[in-house]
């Protein structure tokens, strides 16, 4: 049995930010074809600050978790910032991940990242 630091059992049991925002600036998703997980980020953006991160994640605890530590550590940050959070670093957040486990978290940072390039790309579009 891999043991889950204090951290991802709290973030799997008590999610932040879940949900979905209708009116997203930014929408992005990533999934593993491997173990069919799946997550949806959104993002609000103003004046180049994420001004609202939520996601709708379906997949293991650890997945849920990592979504969620993702949407907490991006909420607030400018977009560049934002762009530099990298798989090592949520799950260095989260305490650690069983190393079965650490793929889970590069769906996190992946989904924000495209989510956040949607927001650019439309951006470039005007
Ligand atoms: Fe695939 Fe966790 S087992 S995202």
């Amino acid at each position: 049995m891999p043991t889950y630091s204090e951290k991802v059992m709290d973030h799997f049991a008590n999610p932040r930010n879940v949900g979905e925002i209708e009116d997203a600036d930014g929408v992005g998703s990533e999934g593993n074809p491997v173990c069919g997980d799946m997550m949806e980020f959104y993002i609000k953006v103003d004046d180049g600050l994420l001004t609202d991160v939520k996601y709708k994640t379906f997949g293991c605890g650890a997945a849920i978790a990592c979504s969620s530590m993702v949407s907490e550590m991006a909420k607030g940050k400018t977009l560049e910032e934002a762009k530099g959070i990298t798989n090592r670093d949520v799950a260095a957040e989260l305490e650690g991940l069983p190393k079965n486990k650490l793929h889970c978290s590069n769906l996190g940072a992946d989904a924000l990242h495209k989510a956040i390039e949607d927001y650019e790309s439309k951006a470039r579009e005007g």
